[in-house]
């Protein structure tokens, strides 16, 4: 390994392209100065992520976008201290074209090369310097909710963290964006299902929740469940959804935001730490912003909720664990492979 002498001011590109967005950023240490992201609309026909279409729409946005992120940075690339990249976990088709991007960008500049782990990246994109956001402190419970992941875990250091709880089968995000479609909504319905649920009564139709051990979730069932409920009663009335969408949206919202409390809740009382920092796509849901706000006062908990743009996936949250490792000297080379299961 190169010596790389530390400079004051180091400069990151970070390119995330793990699912379907193609994300660069331009950080300048902890701060973000650009952060671009071009979202693929290409998957809205299909009602989900097809993985070959993903991979094909980065080859043709990672240019464009680095580009882009340079520009608004206002910085040439040859300042640049080091190359982040998305190692993992994702779809490994687009996993590819960010990682050997990364590689032969930072070849060609003489640059390292900094491997990050997606969900490390969404939780640590709480440690982005912003005027607005306070940081947590240290030990604190991440809730990483979105189309691809939901887990709980333990964070006692940048580095060191656990996974106490997930899924054991689909994401929080899948259960709305599915729903959305037996709905008959676009692709991904998640914003639609909460637009809708703001209008209705949560309490007009009970789901039952899944009793899942511990700190474990599952979303299966209720999926299955509300496609069961919908088709029952469009059998008896064609209009069924037309005429209760609002309803219905907001008792199924209702049903996950209670499976999401339980948790968190369980999760502060089995571990006693009170700090909860939430990241992923589903964090944007405002019934579940508004549940973690009132859960301070109920339940004592402090919250921490990102900027909109680092909730969903994006690059600067890559760029700030790419300055985490740039301190550590914790350096990959071009040897490093994308791992599609990349685990915490
Ligand atoms: O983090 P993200 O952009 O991508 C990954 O899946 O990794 O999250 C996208 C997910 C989708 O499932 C989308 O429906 C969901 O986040 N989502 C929401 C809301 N906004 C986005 N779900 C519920 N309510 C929202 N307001
Ligand atoms: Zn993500």
């Amino acid at each position: 390994m190169p010596f790389y002498p530390m400079k004051k001011n180091i400069y990151i590109l970070a390119i995330e392209s793990s699912c379907d967005d193609t994300g660069a950023a331009i950080l300048c240490n902890d701060k973000v100065l650009s952060n671009v992201v071009a979202n693929q609309e290409i998957h809205t026909q299909y009602g989900g992520v097809v993985p070959e279409l993903a991979s094909r729409a980065h080859q043709q946005n990672i240019v464009p976008v680095v580009h882009q992120a340079l520009k608004e940075a206002n910085i040439d690339k040859k300042k640049l201290s080091a190359i982040a990249f998305t190692q993992g976990p994702g779809l490994m088709g687009s996993l590819l074209v960010g990682t050997s991007f990364a590689k032969s960008f930072a070849q060609g500049l003489g640059v390292p090369l900094l491997a990050v782990n997606h969900m490390q990246a969404h939780i640590l994109s709480h440690f982005i310097v912003d005027d607005a956001h306070k940081k947590p402190d240290f030990p604190f419970l991440a809730m990483t909710i979105s189309g691809g992941h939901t887990q709980i875990v333990q964070v006692n250091n940048y580095f060191d963290m656990t996974v106490i709880g997930e899924t054991l089968d689909d994401a929080i995000g899948e259960a709305f964006d599915k729903s959305a479609k037996v709905l008959g909504l676009p692709y991904p319905g998640g914003p639609l299902i909460d637009k809708y649920a703001q209008l209705g009564n949560p309490k007009a139709y009970p789901f039952t929740r899944p009793r899942i051990a511990e700190l474990n979730f599952s979303f299966s069932g209720l999926k299955t469940q509300f496609m069961n409920f919908v088709h029952r009663n469009t059998q008896q009335n064609p209009n069924f959804i037309a005429e209760n969408l609002h309803d219905i949206c907001a008792s199924l919202q209702y049903t996950i935001i209670g499976i999401v409390i339980d948790k968190l809740k369980l999760a502060t009382k089995t571990t006693g730490i009170n700090e909860i920092a939430i990241g992923g796509g589903v964090s944007a849901n405002s019934g579940i912003r508004t549940a973690l706000k009132n859960g301070e006062q109920k339940f004592g908990w402090t919250t921490y909720i990102p900027k909109f743009e680092y909730t969903t996936d994006n690059a600067a949250m890559i760029g700030i664990v790419g300055y985490l490792k740039y301190l550590d000297h914790d350096f990959s080379n071009e040897q490093t492979i994308a791992n599609a299961r990349f685990k915490i």
